[in-house]
């Protein structure tokens, strides 16, 4: 049986490896390695208890610091595993420090390496995702963008013979728990003394975690000013990065309508998604939630992640703006019944197929 290591750190790898892990497994040994990048209670283990994630058998306990610091100490160490377990294949996902560390220590093994979710283009290389996903692409034998738009960045590279689209392991995931959703998810929202949420029966649900946004206090108060000014409170569970930042602008500027959560699992998280009027966020998942629960969706954002998304103003950029914000959720929306351009619900099993076709072909 040909051995396939795994390598994850981050929220959305857990939830693309969950969906993978399973298909994977039926036919291939598989090693999972957590590299430690995301490490709290709420931010890792509890998408691999409640999707049922395998224990991974390893974890290096790597996190924080500059990238160069983390993505360096991950190297030196994922090599260190690389060597020992001799696998035939690395499979990676997405575009943390976490996935370009493990791409880099792969080929200079000369391990083949699989990259799922492969070829977004912000167009910038001032975002580090931007770093992670170019460099993954170029030294992976196999890429597997998630939508045609990821394939023609990645034949525009020269890396088309690379690639085949085999739809999005998000949108598998989303189909696949949204159907197990009973509402009791929703009571681990907790503030973050502990406290229940009673959730809203109206309400927007907003996550907003990128360095981009939380690098300055200036944006983030603009984007409270937004959400503060609504019809309806906004549920916002916030990422350890800048739940500090966040609770001190609450305390200072006395918002009543943001409710602050603690960072809450998958389950409830696409609950939130499902229930919501209206979404706004800068994560790349959520995004692409809110289009698979048909919720308009304001992305502050400067870069189209997921142009998909975009087609009839489902999805707006927005500026960290408090104007621009309101005028983006204003907008009347129309999601087309038959459009669905992440796939089947099914990209996990091609994922695997297409592994299989690399060591049988
Ligand atoms: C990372 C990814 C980003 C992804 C996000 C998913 C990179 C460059 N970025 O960003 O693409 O959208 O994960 O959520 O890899 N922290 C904790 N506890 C945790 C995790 C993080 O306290 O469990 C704090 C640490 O102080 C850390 C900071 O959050 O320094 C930022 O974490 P990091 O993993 O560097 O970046 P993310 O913003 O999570
Ligand atoms: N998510 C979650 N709990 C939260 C916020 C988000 O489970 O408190 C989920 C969200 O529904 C989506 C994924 O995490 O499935 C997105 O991850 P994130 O925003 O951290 O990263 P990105 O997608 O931007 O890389």
């Amino acid at each position: 049986m040909k051995k396939i290591c795994s390598v994850v750190g981050a929220r959305p790898q857990f939830i693309k490896l969950a969906v993978v892990s399973r298909v994977l497994r039926k036919e291939f040994q598989e090693v999972l390695i957590h590299t430690g990048q995301h490490y709290d209670r709420n931010m890792s283990d509890v998408f691999f208890e409640e999707m049922d994630i395998p224990k991974p058998d390893y974890n290096l306990g790597i996190s924080g610091g500059t990238h160069g610091q983390m993505t360096g100490q991950m190297l030196i160490e994922l090599e260190k595993v690389f060597m020992q377990e001799k696998p035939d294949m690395v499979l990676l996902f997405g575009d943390t420090n976490s996935t370009m560390a493990a791409a880099l220590a792969a080929v200079k093994l000369h391990i083949p390496i699989c990259h799922v979710e492969a070829g977004n283009r912000f167009g910038t290389l001032d975002s580090p995702e931007e770093v992670n996903r170019k460099v993954t692409d170029h030294v992976s034998t196999i890429n597997l963008p998630c939508t045609e738009s990821s394939l023609e960045f990645l034949a525009r590279e020269n890396l088309g013979d690379t690639a085949s689209v085999v739809g999005d392991p998000m949108y598998d995931a989303f189909c696949f728990y949204t159907s197990r959703l009973d509402g009791s998810e929703l009571q681990e929202l907790v503030d973050f003394q502990g406290n229940p949420i009673p959730v809203p029966e109206t309400f927007y649900y907003m996550t907003c975690h990128r360095q981009e946004n939380t690098d300055s206090d200036e944006k983030l108060k603009n984007i409270f000013d937004a959400m503060e000014s609504l019809d309806a409170p906004t549920i916002y569970p916030v990422h350890p990065r800048n739940h500090a930042r966040a609770e001190q602008l609450c305390r200072e500027y006395g918002y009543r309508n943001i409710l602050l959560a603690q960072p809450v699992g998958y389950l409830a998280s696409i609950s939130l998604v499902n229930r919501a009027k209206k979404i706004v966020t800068d994560s790349g998942g959520v995004q692409r939630e809110a289009f698979f629960a048909k919720k308009p969706c304001a992305t502050i954002l400067n870069f189209v992640v997921w142009p998909e998304t975009m087609q009839d103003g489902c999805n707006q950029l927005a500026k960290p703006d408090k104007a621009d914000i309101l005028e983006k959720l204003s907008q009347p929306v129309q999601f087309r019944a038959d459009y669905q351009p992440f796939g089947d619900g099914h990209a996990a099993d091609k994922i695997v197929k297409r592994i299989r076709e690399y060591f049988t072909c």
